[in-house]
């Protein structure tokens, strides 16, 4: 079985862009679908592992909503998300899901030929960091309980390894032990997770995880650490399991590799 992973595509709806003038972030999620089509990449699901919006309203949510059912009816799939630091509990509910506006954590479990996707909200409100409450631990631990057939995928926004060694406040989940601790010793075949905009694949405590590079752009750690530039890029991970385990491929899609700008490292992306 195959999925594909997507991340950070921080949209808002046309001509709405605010710190990304010009970005049309919207032209490369649909440029990763034309290729995930014409290269036959044939995915179970889709899964976009959060910052879906960039500070967005309804009127966001309502335009990412239309882009991804359109992605879904092209690749005759669905289409998984989870929220990130950028991601508005309320106006996802209402533009996206099209549910009374409501700031309760986004999580879920589904069952896809087998194989069980669990997608975790690390979301902690007005904060960049991320975290994984003690309802959502107790809720994840009795999930786990019981083995799925093909094991089972936690998606997540913010990852729970560290880039190089490198962990500003705002990076990591702040209780990735917690998280560890409840996962460890079950099905969990891998962890996918986003925000750092930047492709890394290892273990944390004994877990598969993976951080993938942002959809909309990725973030490139300058010399001497001090500054992150955003530059324009566009790619996708091809992920596959079988009996054997699981195997990641990175698809970095032509892009102008354009740097849109530049923040201290102290502050988060
Ligand atoms: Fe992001
Ligand atoms: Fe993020």
């Amino acid at each position: 079985m195959r999925f594909v992973h997507l991340t950070d595509t921080h949209l808002n709806a046309p001509g709405k862009e605010g710190q990304f003038p010009n970005s049309k972030h919207y032209e490369k999620v649909r440029q990763t679908i034309r290729h995930i089509r014409e290269t036959k990449v044939d995915p179970a699901f889709v899964l976009v592992t959060g910052d879906l919006s960039h500070g967005g309203d309804e009127e966001d949510y309502v335009f990412i909503r239309s882009l991804f059912d359109e992605a879904s009816e092209q690749l005759g799939v669905p289409v998984y998300v989870v929220l990130g630091n950028h991601d508005h509990l309320s106006a996802f509910r209402q533009g996206y899901l099209g549910e009374a506006p409501s700031e309760d954590p986004y999580y879920y479990v589904q069952n896809i030929n087998g194989l069980r996707l669990i997608g975790l909200n690390s979301q902690i409100p007005n904060q960049p960091g991320g975290r994984i409450d003690e309802v959502q631990l107790a809720w994840l631990e009795q999930q786990l309980l019981t083995p799925a057939p093909k094991g089972t995928i936690v998606a997540l926004h913010h990852p729970l390894f560290s880039l190089g060694g490198f962990t500003a406040k705002g990076l990591l989940v702040e209780n990735r032990d917690e998280v560890a601790r409840v996962v460890a010793g079950t099905d969990v075949i891998g962890m996918f997770a986003g925000h750092i905009h930047s492709n890394l694949f290892g273990t944390y405590q004994g877990i598969f995880h993976v951080a993938a590079a942002g959809t909309a752009f990725t973030a490139e750690l300058g010399e001497g650490k001090e500054h992150f530039q955003f530059i324009d890029i566009c790619g996708y991970n091809i992920v596959t399991v079988s009996e054997e385990g699981i195997v990641v491929q990175s698809i970095d899609l032509p892009r102008s590799r354009a740097e849109y700008m530049r923040i201290p490292s102290t502050r988060m992306i």
